[in-house]
């Protein structure tokens, strides 16, 4: 009996221990505070050419042989368009159900502007389009999950590219607005969360810096494109971008924010940098860096004008605003969203010689994600992306203090398994290592929240794995795996642990109880 007794109590006080030392409990976030998945509309949807839908230009990128790592495409990915489409004949594997399944109170998704405008500006609205999200909207919010829904996550209409080079050229700044008014419209009623690009600075990068996203463009010694120059391009096309993102805000704040009641706001890339010296230079190129990647962005749309940061090295190679911009640049923000994975290491290469001839473009630094061969975190499946939770308290303090505590959402934080296999193995469902980077990051979440970071969501990337752009499907993120062949999902050991997570207190309460119980039993 005595034995027994304390074997009853050791174990008891070991659950405890993991729920309460761990430091993470859903508890001390407040109950309004949005836990979701996030996913986008190419990445998830296949049926790409359905419902009078057009070619996105990631369509157009990934049909030609050599582009994605596994030669795939988004043709069919998860099915998703299809799957959520059979809801109504009460198809158990559907994704919403899935949410359901998890608690999540938000979904973070994306509208694919060629199902809305399969012809950008020219032609008419799709009523096909219009529906399929109008339906996907209303069955969150039976379930009682709020959309958070972007506008624009990398798929642009072929037509616009064709038409005139799509962010390279100033009307898609008009075009983007009437996208962004026909959305607002249709499902502003029911949609409080907007955010109107994602991750901009990785499209301008990776577009027209290093040129490995289409149009790619770029020259020499950035990356190796038929067409583009990087020395120019990314500064005409991330001004494009800063002022629709702004033309969208100035429609929604005049015409529809009083009336439907939402908030409107933006997502940017935000990985986190430690100096890789302990001098000064590294130090002002950690702020260079953070500038050059996150400020680039976020300044003109909360300031009006680009960092100092940037001006300095680039000085008049930076665009400026005129007098109209200006005017429109002042709806403000509402949210900033940020999508944090990773942390890397940063030289200056201003005073110190740095290998690759690193210049303006990239801020004179160079990144890296070891210091004297040891990696800054431990490596995963993604390149370049490391382990490193206190990157999450970091980045979000940073944020914090540069745009005055304008309320946060953490749009994307995720896990990858670098993975072929269609198989659910045990290894593939028993995710271990998600779990604890999941548990890791929001725990470091957690230590900035108690710093007064005004953060209002935490979003995972991503509910299901999908099409990993360049890296097609070789790469999963999914809390449920998915076979591609039959789109069979299967929760993975982190869908369990989000939800009992998602349940905390009661979970915690009850083992109280039980250990109260235990104590008043022996
Ligand atoms: C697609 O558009 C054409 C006209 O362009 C129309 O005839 C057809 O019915 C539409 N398809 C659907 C599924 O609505
Ligand atoms: C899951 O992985 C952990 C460690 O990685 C291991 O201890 C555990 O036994 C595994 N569980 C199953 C069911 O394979």
């Amino acid at each position: 009996m005595e034995e027994k007794k304390t074997w009853m109590l050791a174990f008891c006080l070991f659950l405890q221990l993991l729920c309460s030392v761990s430091g993470l409990d859903r508890g001390e976030f407040p109950s309004s505070f949005l836990f979701g998945t996030s996913t986008s509309s190419y990445q998830i949807e296949g049926a790409y050419l359905e419902g009078n839908k057009s070619l996105s230009n990631w369509d157009v990128f990934t049909h030609i042989p050599g582009h994605i790592k596994d030669d795939s495409d988004g043709d069919i990915a998860d099915d998703h368009y299809h799957l959520y489409m059979l809801l109504q004949c009460g198809f158990k594997q559907e994704d919403i159900e899935l949410m359901h399944q998890l608690g999540v109170n938000a979904y973070r998704f994306s509208i694919s502007w060629s199902r809305i405008l399969p012809r950008g500006r020219f032609g008419k609205v799709n009523s096909v389009g219009i529906t399929f999200y109008n339906r996907l909207i209303d069955a969150l919010l039976l379930k009682g999950i709020q959309p958070f829904v972007t506008l624009n996550h990398y798929d642009v209409p072929q037509d616009l590219e064709d038409q005139y080079g799509a962010w390279l050229n100033p009307q898609i700044q008009k075009d983007f607005g009437h996208y962004a008014d026909v959305c607002f419209k249709a499902f502003g009623k029911k949609v409080k969360y907007w955010s109107t690009l994602n991750e901009p600075n990785v499209v301008v990068i990776l577009g027209f810096i290093t040129g490995e996203y289409p149009p790619q463009h770029c020259s020499k010694p950035y990356g190796d494109c038929l067409s583009g120059d990087s020395n120019i391009e990314p500064y005409i096309a991330a001004h494009n971008i800063i002022l629709a993102h702004a033309t969208a805000v100035e429609i929604y704040k005049k015409k529809y924010q009083v009336k439907q009641g939402g908030s409107i706001g933006i997502a940017i890339s935000a990985r986190w940098y430690e100096p890789l010296r302990d001098i000064p230079a590294d130090c002002l190129a950690v702020q260079r860096a953070l500038a050059f990647d996150i400020a680039w962005f976020l300044d003109p749309v909360i300031f009006g004008e680009y960092p100092p940061e940037m001006r300095q090295v680039l000085s008049l190679r930076l665009p400026t605003f005129s007098s109209e911009d200006r005017r429109k640049l002042q709806h403000k923000l509402d949210f900033i969203g940020i999508n944090h994975y990773t942390s890397k290491y940063v030289k200056d290469c201003i005073f110190s010689p740095c290998e690759g001839g690193k210049t303006e473009s990239t801020a004179f630094v160079m990144s890296t994600g070891e210091r004297n061969g040891i990696p800054i975190g431990t490596p995963t499946s993604m390149p370049d992306n490391y382990v490193f939770p206190d990157g999450m308290e970091k980045i979000i303090m940073y944020i914090m203090q540069r745009y005055n505590n304008i309320p946060m959402f953490i749009t994307e934080n995720g896990y990858a398994q670098g993975s072929t296999s269609n198989d659910p193995t045990t290894d593939m469902l028993n995710d271990t290592s998600r779990v604890e980077y999941l548990h890791g990051y929001l725990t470091s979440l957690t230590r900035a929240v108690r710093q007064g970071a005004d953060v209002r969501g935490y979003f995972i990337w991503s509910l299901l794995d999908n099409f990993e752009w360049l890296y097609g499907y070789t790469q999963r993120f999914g809390l449920y795996h998915v076979n591609f062949e039959t789109q069979e999902r299967t929760p993975r050991l982190s869908a369990k642990w989000f939800k009992e997570f998602l349940e905390g207190p009661e979970v915690i309460e009850r083992m109280n109880r039980d250990l109260e119980c235990l104590r008043s039993i022996y």
